[in-house]
């Protein structure tokens, strides 16, 4: 008894994914629960798909993440989670692909995410019936989720590869511009999750013990030193930029830590997904800072200030790379712009400076998938200003999923609406008409 209540406090957050799995997630239909459990199809893939897809996904907050790696974590709950929760996320991915044009649908590359996708969904549904006693089927599921995570390494540049045949065959008009960035922002995002919990559970439960760093659980810090990692991007992005242009901007680092001025700066984060954005920054603050001043000796620095405060852990990174004009703000972020020549696919010799034009947009959804943010404030002349925005406190930190039901759907299909602002005319007005006519 007394090691039950244990178990109860010490997961505080068990109790609620327990809740989860015994009711078999949040479904967007309130079926009951002995309905659905006969309801669960036996036979094709697409009767999968459509009934897993009907449940909303469950986000999980930092601080859930983190108790399921506690010393009393506990495999059995998260085996169960797990299985129902990645069908969740991967149906709703394969239902949203569905709705792409067909043309980019029939694509090669696109036919083979897909069809990674079905296998994976296919694989964890064989431990539905499996019981969570069984060392072996932990075993088995632990081997299974790496299999998983190994197939779907190439999906972002696989879909990349999709999205520029289409281009180059199709064209994009505008509507199609927005619905492929709205569909692959949410992808990405859910593959960014998917990754997220098969880590975690692989990493916990892999049955060796982790000398590593005590504060780590699975891949996250609960004391991750932000500095650090913003020092460890900047040393790699410099190495990466000398190779190329035989020079590199220096940096200045400024941090302020408003909770406590003695402190360094602190915070339960993934730190691979910090390095990745700062990473990124980097290397484009490297690049546009050479290239503005390919004539003069010097090169300013790169300015990076980190301030924590008592909800927002705030990274600001500014260059004098002459910026860009305003009106191109939107391509940056776009799937389906880089102003860098394009890298050939497979060429895993030497990673390029910039390449597909995915460092900002992929780097943004790092930043929002615990509800943070990455903007750009480029003044055009002098140089960008690159801010990233953090939750400071790991129970604001909640994964941002989306969620595949009518308002998406309405995404795809209602979209084409005419725009309700004029269009500025490149043809000033002829106001001699309205004269003559006085
Ligand atoms: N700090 C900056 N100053 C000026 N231009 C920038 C800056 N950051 C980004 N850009 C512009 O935005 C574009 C998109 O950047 P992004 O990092 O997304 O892609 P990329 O650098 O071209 O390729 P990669 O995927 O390798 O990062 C860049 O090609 C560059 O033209
Ligand atoms: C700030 O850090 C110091 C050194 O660890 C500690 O002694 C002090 O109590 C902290 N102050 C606050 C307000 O947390
Ligand atoms: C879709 O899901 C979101 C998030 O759960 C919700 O806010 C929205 O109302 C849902 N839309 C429909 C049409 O059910
Ligand atoms: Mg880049």
């Amino acid at each position: 008894m007394l090691l039950k209540i244990t178990l109860f406090c010490v997961f505080g957050v068990m109790k609620c994914v327990f809740l989860v799995v015994s009711s078999f997630g949040r479904p967007n239909k309130v079926v009951s629960l002995s309905q659905r459990k006969t309801q669960r199809p036996s036979g094709s893939p697409g009767l999968h798909i459509d009934y897993y897809a009907k449940f909303s996904p469950s986000p999980l907050s930092m601080k859930q993440f983190l108790d399921f790696g506690s010393t009393n974590a506990c495999e059995k709950t998260s085996f169960a989670f797990l299985r129902q929760e990645l069908p969740v996320r991967l149906s709703s991915s394969l239902k949203e692909i569905n709705l792409l044009p067909d043309q980019l649908i029939m694509t090669q590359s696109v036919q083979l995410v897909h069809s990674w996708f079905v296998q994976s969904l296919l694989d964890i549904l064989e431990f539905q019936d499996m019981s969570p006693d069984d060392p072996k089927v932990l075993a088995e599921f632990v081997d299974t989720l790496v299999s998983i995570r190994n197939r779907h390494n190439d999906v972002v540049p696989t879909m990349a590869q999709g999205v520029v045949e289409y281009r180059d065959a199709f064209g994009a008009d505008p509507v199609t511009c927005q619905n492929i960035q709205y569909f692959l922002d949410r992808f990405y995002m859910n593959r960014i999750s998917i990754r997220m919990l098969i880590n975690q559970h692989t990493l916990i439960f892999d049955g060796s013990t982790h000398p590593g760093h005590p504060s780590s659980i699975g891949c996250i810090d609960s004391c991750c030193d932000v500095t650090n990692v913003i020092r460890d991007a900047y040393e790699c992005a410099k190495m990466l930029c000398e190779q190329y242009y035989l020079g590199s901007p220096e940096l200045e680092l400024r941090e302020i830590n408003a909770k406590n001025k003695s402190q360094p700066i602190e915070i339960s984060y993934v730190p691979s997904h910090l390095y990745h954005m700062v990473f990124e920054l980097f290397k484009n603050a490297m690049r546009a800072t050479i290239e503005n001043h390919e004539t003069s000796s010097t090169l300013p620095p790169i300015k990076v200030m980190v301030a924590l405060g008592g909800e927002d852990l705030s990274v600001k990174i500014c260059d004098r790379g002459g910026g860009v004009p305003f009106r191109k703000i939107d391509r940056l972020f776009s799937y389906m712009y880089s102003t860098a020549p394009r890298p050939t696919i497979g060429d895993h010799q030497r990673t390029p400076m910039a390449g597909f034009g995915y460092g900002l947009p992929i780097s943004r959804l790092y930043a929002r998938y615990f509800q943070g943010d990455l903007q750009l404030y480029p003044m055009e002349g002098y140089g960008t200003d690159a801010v990233i925005q953090l939750k400071a406190l790991s129970t604001d930190s909640v994964e941002k999923l989306p969620v595949f039901n009518q308002t998406a759907l309405r995404h795809y299909k209602f979209n084409q609406e005419a725009d309700d602002w004029c269009v500025p005319s490149k043809e000033p007005l002829n106001l001699a008409a309205y004269k003559a006519a006085k």
